[in-house]
């Protein structure tokens, strides 16, 4: 057991790493913490390795590989006691392995435990293996079966690229054309490279999404607040998928009830399952659920926390962040003291991204306004300093959170803080936690 305080080293340069940074920060048991490669953001609470580049994306592999065993020899030489990692790619490529192998303890799953997130071809046949509820599936290595089977169920029906895909590798198809299409560009065009070499096929499930988070020492879990994301880009959720517009917490369509049964049939089999196979489930489990008229059904897990949802989960979470990360990297929760959950607040993430954005946009404009203050929180999603100017340098460019006493006010105090930041051609989605509003509007919240 490592002395008191600690030095934490924060994996990532996103906002959910921001978020991560600024929770963590409010440890008192932290004497310092890094962050690779960080942001202007992160900057705040942390200081920033921009060297060493841990953020690359899973089609690097080989160049992340050494990225991660760079920071690895950071880490033992400055003595870090727990590493948090963000984001899956550095899980697939094994960066938790790589650490452990030196006996550094560091938040996350081993690449065989992250293949939950990273392999949807292994999540769906251990989900199967344990009777965990799900859209029915089939996993294709060649297009022309693909193609044959999609001709014999009809639309809609659901196309994912096996391998990790940014967040871009699902198509719901309405129309059979569709799916025809989103076969020969996974497979035969390969856009989105070998995690397109296999694909799977499933079911349309209907319903409405939510979000929970389990963290997990190998065996036991305790949840954090359910949170609910918005991953399209336009209003009303049309147009294309983003990594996550905005999002709210608690949600509270998954009512106790419903996360009780989502515990008892997603998150207990699977880790008593892993555990069976050799490769017991550490870190957070992150389960996206479709609430369908039949129950709780899986969309997908991730092997790390969503963003935006962790930048409404942090914000309610009472307890400290540093005992539960460690208690999972450990593989003892018991030790960590119990998780207490802010019931009297709520949190409203709206991201504020570049125009064109998921697709082309530009960046290098200048931000003004983007203040925190201590209800409103302004994470840095991508954003560079230029000569002192603080600057858009991605497509999520901020995820302003504003935390309240209920979701409508969260909802305006996030909306009047939007109103104070300007970039030239930001965008941002006017209707985050409409589904909240909805049911407050209707009683049902
Ligand atoms: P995934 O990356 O697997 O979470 O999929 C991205 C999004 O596609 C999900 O958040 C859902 O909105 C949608 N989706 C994925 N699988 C299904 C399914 N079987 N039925 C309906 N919608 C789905
Ligand atoms: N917001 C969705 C995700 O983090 O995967």
């Amino acid at each position: 057991m490592s002395a008191l305080p600690m030095k934490v080293l924060i994996v990532g340069k996103g906002a959910r790493e921001h978020a991560l940074a600024w929770k963590l920060a409010q440890s008192p048991d932290i004497e310092q913490l890094f962050a690779a490669p960080g942001s202007p953001g992160i900057a705040d609470h942390a200081t920033c390795l921009e060297q060493i580049r841990v953020d690359l994306d899973i089609s690097q592999r080989p160049q992340l590989e050494a990225e991660i065993l760079k920071l690895r020899d950071f880490a033992t030489s400055a003595g870090i006691d727990l590493t948090v990692v963000g984001p899956e790619a550095a899980l697939a490529a094994g960066i938790v392995d790589r650490f452990q192998e030196v006996e550094l303890t560091i938040f996350g799953p081993t690449e065989g435990a992250a293949r939950i997130e990273c392999d949807k071809t292994f999540s769906k046949e251990l989900m199967a293996s344990i009777g965990v509820p799900t859209a029915a599936h089939r996993s294709f290595d060649s297009s022309s079966e693909a193609l044959a089977y999609v001709h014999e169920h009809g639309a809609p029906i659901v196309i994912k690229a096996s391998g990790l895909a940014a967040g871009k590798g699902v198509t719901v198809c309405h129309t059979e054309a569709e799916a025809v299409g989103a076969i020969q560009q996974i497979m035969d065009d390969r856009i989105f490279g070998e995690s397109g070499a296999q694909l799977v096929i499933e079911e349309f499930m209907e319903g409405e999404e939510a979000s929970l988070f389990a963290i997990c020492d190998g065996e036991r879990y305790v949840n954090l607040v359910t949170a609910q994301d918005h991953k399209a880009i336009g209003e009303g959720d049309t147009g294309p998928n983003t990594g996550g517009m905005g999002a709210y917490a608690p949600a509270s369509v998954l009512t106790p009830a419903l996360i009780e049964q989502a515990n008892e049939q997603v998150v207990e089999p699977v880790l008593t399952e892993m555990a069976r196979r050799g490769s017991p489930y550490r870190g957070v489990l992150y389960v996206g659920l479709m609430l369908t008229a039949a129950g709780p059904k899986v969309v997908e897990f991730n092997c790390r926390f969503g963003d935006p949802e962790i930048q409404v989960v942090l914000p309610l979470l009472r307890s400290d962040l540093l005992e539960l990360l460690l208690g999972s990297a450990r593989g003892d929760l018991s030790q960590a003291g119990p998780v207490v959950l802010d019931d009297e607040h709520a949190a409203v993430c709206v991201v504020m991204a570049s125009g064109g954005y998921p697709g082309k946009y530009e960046t290098g404009r200048a931000i003004e306004g983007a203040t925190s203050t201590e209800d409103i929180v302004i994470f840095h999603a991508g954003t560079a300093r230029q000569a002192e100017r603080l600057v858009t340098a991605g497509g999520r460019v901020l995820a302003v959170t504003a935390i309240d006493t209920d979701i409508p006010a969260a909802v305006q105090a996030a909306y009047g803080a939007v109103d104070r930041i300007h970039f030239d051609d930001a965008y941002w989605r006017r209707d985050i936690a409409h589904r909240a509003l909805q049911r407050v509007g209707t009683g049902a919240a």
